[in-house]
């Protein structure tokens, strides 16, 4: 069973056309990326599918309920984290999440939000009140609030946006476990190299879907510049990015030609700052 499928999706806001025929499917357990700048149509997508916005022609399932007709049956399976929290400033991250978790009548409660607190990472934190949080410890109380109720599919509208790389580096080891749990996630973000992390990418313009494929094989579809040198020679060669193409054009310099396959994987700018930060000594 798909976790997600819309057909022909399409939502105008008057004028404004957010949403221009969208097709997708999200098998459950994966964690489905859309990409794409702002104005996208990303928040609308995911407001549709949460059943908070209603499609102006087209359909779309979450578990196979209409988020529009079944929107009760379908909120008691389904997380939404939407873009800005919609958090109480003068309460405690732990009545927050308390607060969600009652609405969605979550039995043992105290120890379910105990739980999802610890998951987190909030406990030292859990009894201050929000308006003392940095905007990065506040997605944090927003993904809790979310997750109380043990939801199969979970909606993230851009979690990351202005998190410092750290705390997005730990908000995306907790949505691969979650992941790894069976939970489908689907996930919006600006950010390429959140992309990344993604098992499936959409990448969303003007609200028209351009692509749908693993980040792997986006990466393929780029260039990759190649630099040899041999006796103080350097030749240089711009080349597809498989690993295929690497070999064949290192033939050409020599490498044997029983040898079909070279793959060259720099790191990101990201992996590189982290491990600076890593270093660091506290
Ligand atoms: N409530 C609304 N009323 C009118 N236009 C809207 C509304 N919400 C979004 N839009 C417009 O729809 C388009 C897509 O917006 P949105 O879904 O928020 O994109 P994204 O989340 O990718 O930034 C934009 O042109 C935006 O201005
Ligand atoms: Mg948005």
């Amino acid at each position: 069973m798909n976790a997600i499928s819309i057909t022909g999706l399409v939502k105008s806001y008057g004028k404004v056309a957010a949403l221009r025929g969208i097709d997708l499917t999200v098998p459950q357990g994966t964690i489905y990326g859309v990409v794409g700048p702002n104005g996208a149509g990303k928040t609308t997508l995911i407001k549709t599918l949460v059943g908070v916005v209603r499609p102006t022609s087209g359909t779309a399932r979450v578990l196979e309920l209409d988020p529009l007709n079944d929107k009760w049956a379908l909120r008691k399976q389904i997380g939404y984290m939407p873009q800005d929290a919609a958090l109480y400033e003068t309460l405690s991250a732990r009545d927050n999440i308390t607060f969600l978790g009652r609405a969605q009548s979550v039995e043992d409660l105290d120890q379910k939000v105990s739980e999802v607190i610890a998951f987190t990472e909030l406990v030292s934190r859990a009894r201050d009140p929000i308006h003392t949080f940095s905007g990065g410890m506040k997605k944090r109380v927003s993904l809790a609030c979310a997750l109380i109720h043990q939801p199969k599919v979970l909606f993230l509208d851009e979690p990351t946006a202005a998190v410092d790389p750290q705390l997005r580096a730990r908000s995306w080891e907790l949505f691969r476990k979650l992941a790894q749990g069976g939970t489908t996630l689907f996930i919006s973000t600006h950010l390429m190299d959140e992309a990344a992390l993604c098992d499936k990418v959409t990448i969303l313009n003007q609200g028209k879907i351009l692509l749908v494929d693993s980040p792997r094989d986006i990466l393929k579809r780029g260039k990759t510049r190649l630099s040899v040198t041999s006796r103080d020679q350097c030749s240089q060669a711009e080349i597809e990015s498989t690993p295929e193409a690497i070999a064949q054009k290192l033939h050409e310099f020599g490498l044997p030609n029983d040898i079909s396959s070279v793959e060259v994987e720099p790191s990101t700018l990201e992996e590189i700052v982290l491990e600076i930060i890593r270093e660091e000594p506290q």
